[in-house]
């Protein structure tokens, strides 16, 4: 037996997902001197110039009117280093004033170098990584000029049919909190320099609650909801520093983000105080028409610009109609200088004024660095999750490998959606990671050319299966599958996945899958034909050698999954902080065991479906590993706490298996009794631990009781006093709770 070394290690965990502090981007008496100073001279054509922003392609000339007149503040979709010198060149120095634009674009994983989709970054539980991926993405994307990134996307979703579940940190607040703040942090530096891109936290708000998981559709969120749920990891990542914000496209209870009043003036502007951008997303304010929240155009500039939204991003409505409003008496000249000073502190903030230009030559050079690299590669490795393993994995040494399926060689779907940067040359697929790292011991058949393909037999892969010894199957979606606009209302494997898999278990050979998707899939059937299954949410330039090295060992898998994972479609939504019911789900009859005939009685039955009960495929944040962990001696420092106070958690965790292995601890929280029903769970607290076999830490992770607070019954966020409990433990449905109680200061 290996001696068991108790480590002490004090943890302080700042748990608390919003951090009371001032909300002002930061800026100084010279920023608003400097600011001011240039909105004195501006007319008011000018000023709404700058409120405008446009999608730029093709030639730059085709703008220079436009921009040298002032009628631009800000462009996106361009990201060649050399054109973006031009149209800065035509701002700064053949504008009346001056002044220069603001370059946009979309860098959501990586820029170059492809980091794994956000929902991966998230199964991470490793905000550090995390916010160095950011920095990468930052230190490329800025050395062409782009300084201003719409990420990082806050918005929980908890329904996997909505493609964009892709671009987010998946189901839970708390993690979408600390996610928030890594890449905030990440994109825009420590301090801000010529190496930072302004983050836009989006999409503000409710998005990710569409309704049927169909794009762009209606939210019905209450405002307690959007209070304790969806709007923490927004004033999280302003509290971070967060420089711009975007409102979303769906309406909620009836009102567009774009015109919202409660949402981007009383809470965002009032309540919480932030003085950044706030930029529509695109022709959000347009779609207020269509959405029959405006008349027209007119009708919505006014509404948008009446909230507090500063530029317009592809309406053209405060461009076309701002200057005839104020001149009517419609709009106050006011609003659009509050704006202008927002969009102007941006500017000078990021230090454009000092260098709009970048070197060409330079650019070049930092994208795809190695260190750039590796950063994806450890990503990669962090961000997989292992599901399943019956002893098949890790990979031994000298076995003949067959490597199989749609996304064994799919150098251009690994990577993802939202990634118009990312070369695919550039990208390592598993299938030559796993060739290089086995040379001459690796066969290749490909079974389905693309993920949707469809094929009646597989003699082909199933004869090579039979002259090997282990079986690597690589399925999930292609890239287009999830992302925007790109919902999918059947969440099983496409196109003959799953019979591939069926045939190849068939063959009798030890048989691994490995799953590259958007999203969650039901993946219930597929289990029993895998001995070990591996999920990686598309892992981007580096997923090869990250799987290589999971699959072989070198690596030892350790992601959590940062969203529930279904049996099938029809339990959406499903996700673990649920509310309890008046009926508590226990065991119930299921439809296969049920009487011919049975009597009618709605006595005794609970919250469940007859044919997949309550629970799904696998909880929030679970995950194997290769080795095994205990949590003991889980203990409180006290028993009674006031709101003041900061619980004091204590707890071992021990790597009770043969090899070294990294787990993701958790601490979850329930309030029995509130003046409003509470969540059954909620996630408080986390910490990646890295342990040698055998080895054990004594851990302390400490949580301020004011975190335990909520919006109740009079919409006023405090702690109401009564009895917890709390759980630790390596995924969100396992552990025996402790019971604490917070009693209200004397
Ligand atoms: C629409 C998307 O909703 C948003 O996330 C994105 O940043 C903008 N288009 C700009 O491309």
């Amino acid at each position: 037996m290996k001696c068991t070394k108790i480590f002490i290690l004090a943890l302080l965990v700042v748990a608390s997902c919003v951090r009371e502090e001032a909300t002002s981007v930061g800026t100084t008496p010279e920023v608003e001197a400097r600011v001011d100073g240039l909105l004195k001279q501006m007319t008011l054509a000018e000023k709404i110039g700058q409120m405008n922003q446009v999608s730029v392609g093709g030639d730059v000339a085709n703008y220079a009117d436009a921009v040298v007149k002032g009628r631009i503040g800000s462009i996106l979709n361009e990201a060649d280093p050399a054109k973006i010198n031009a149209f800065q060149r035509l701002a700064v120095e053949e504008s009346r004033l001056g002044i220069p634009l603001l370059v946009g674009r979309d860098v959501i994983h990586g820029f170059h170098t492809v980091f794994p989709i956000p929902l991966g970054l998230a199964a991470t539980f490793d905000p550090a990584l995390v916010e160095e991926g950011a920095r990468v993405a930052a230190v490329e994307a800025s050395a062409q000029g782009i300084r201003w990134t719409f990420s990082p996307m806050l918005d929980i979703a908890r329904d996997p049919r909505w493609g964009r579940i892709a671009e987010g940190s998946g189901e839970d607040t708390y993690l979408d909190c600390r996610m928030a703040e890594a890449m905030v942090r990440g994109y825009q530096g420590a301090v801000l320099d010529s190496t930072s891109m302004a983050a836009c936290v989006k999409h503000f708000a409710g998005y990710g609650a569409a309704e049927g998981g169909r794009d762009y559709n209606s939210t019905f969120i209450t405002e307690r909801q959007l209070r304790n749920d969806y709007l923490p990891p927004f004033e999280a990542a302003i509290r971070a520093g967060a420089l711009t914000l975007m409102t979303s496209f769906n309406d909620n209870d009836g009102v567009p983000s774009t015109g919202n009043d409660f949402l981007v003036r009383q809470v965002l502007r009032d309540e919480w105080g932030f003085d950044g951008l706030v930029v529509t997303d695109w022709n959000s304010m347009g779609e207020m028409v269509p959405h029959g929240f405006a008349a027209d155009n007119k009708d919505a500039a006014e509404k948008a610009v009446g909230v507090s939204v500063d530029m317009d991003m592809m309406t053209f409505g405060y461009l076309s109609h701002l200057e005839e409003l104020v001149r009517s008496g419609a709009v106050k000249e006011s609003l659009i200088d509050d704006a202008v000073r927002r969009i102007l502190r941006v500017k000078v903030m990021l230090g454009l004024f000092e260098h709009p230009y970048v070197d060409v030559e330079a650019a070049a050079a930092v994208q795809y660095a190695p260190e750039h690299l590796a950063a994806a590669c450890r990503t990669a490795e962090e961000s997989a999750i292992l599901l399943k393993n019956d002893g098949v994995l890790p990979l031994k040494d000298g076995a003949r490998i067959l490597v199989t399926g749609p996304m064994a060689d799919a150098p251009y779907e690994q990577l993802g959606t939202w990634c118009f940067d990312g070369d695919r040359t550039h990208t390592v697929t598993p299938l030559k990671a796993l060739q290089e790292r086995f040379p001459g011991k690796v066969s290749y058949v490909q079974g389905l050319r693309y993920t949707r393909q469809k094929r009646d037999r597989f003699d082909d892969v199933v004869s090579a299966a039979r002259r090997a010894d282990v079986v690597v199957a690589f399925l999930g979606e292609e890239s287009i599958l999830s992302g925007e606009a790109h919902s999918l209302a059947d969440l099983n494997l496409k196109g003959s996945q799953s019979s591939l898999l069926a045939a190849l278990h068939a063959t009798g050979k030890s048989v691994v899958a490995v799953v590259m998707a958007g999203r969650p899939l039901t993946i219930e059937q597929d289990l029993p034909h895998c001995g070990a299954l591996l999920y990686a949410f598309h892992p981007g330039t580096m997923g090869g050698p990250a799987l290589s090295r999971l699959l072989t060992g070198e690596v030892n898998p350790s992601g959590k999954t940062p969203v529930t994972f279904l049996r099938t479609v029809g339990q959406v939504p499903l996700y673990y902080n649920h509310h309890m019911t008046g009926r508590p789900y226990k065991n119930e009859t299921l439809l296969d065991d049920m009487d011919l005939e049975p009597g009618q009685t709605s006595l005794g039955n609970t919250s469940y479906y007859l044919d997949y009960g309550a629970y799904p495929l696998f909880p929030f944040g679970y995950g194997l590993s290769y080795t095994r962990f205990a949590y003991s001696g889980i203990s409180l420092d006290r028993e009674v706490y006031t709101p003041s106070d900061t619980l004091s958690v204590s707890f071992t965790l021990t790597n009770t298996g043969e090899r070294e292995g990294t787990e993701v601890a958790q601490v979850y929280v329930r309030d029995l009794v509130g003046s409003v029903t509470r969540p059954v769970k909620e996630l408080k607290a986390f910490r990646r631990v890295s342990l040698q076999p055998g080895e054990s830490q004594l851990l302390t992770v400490q949580i301020p009781v004011s975190d335990l607070a909520f919006y109740g019954l009079d919409m006023v966020k405090k702690v109401e006093p009564g009895e917890f409990r709390l759980w630790v433990a390596g995924d969100s449905a396992s552990g025996d709770p402790l019971s604490f109680e917070v009693r209200a200061a004397r």
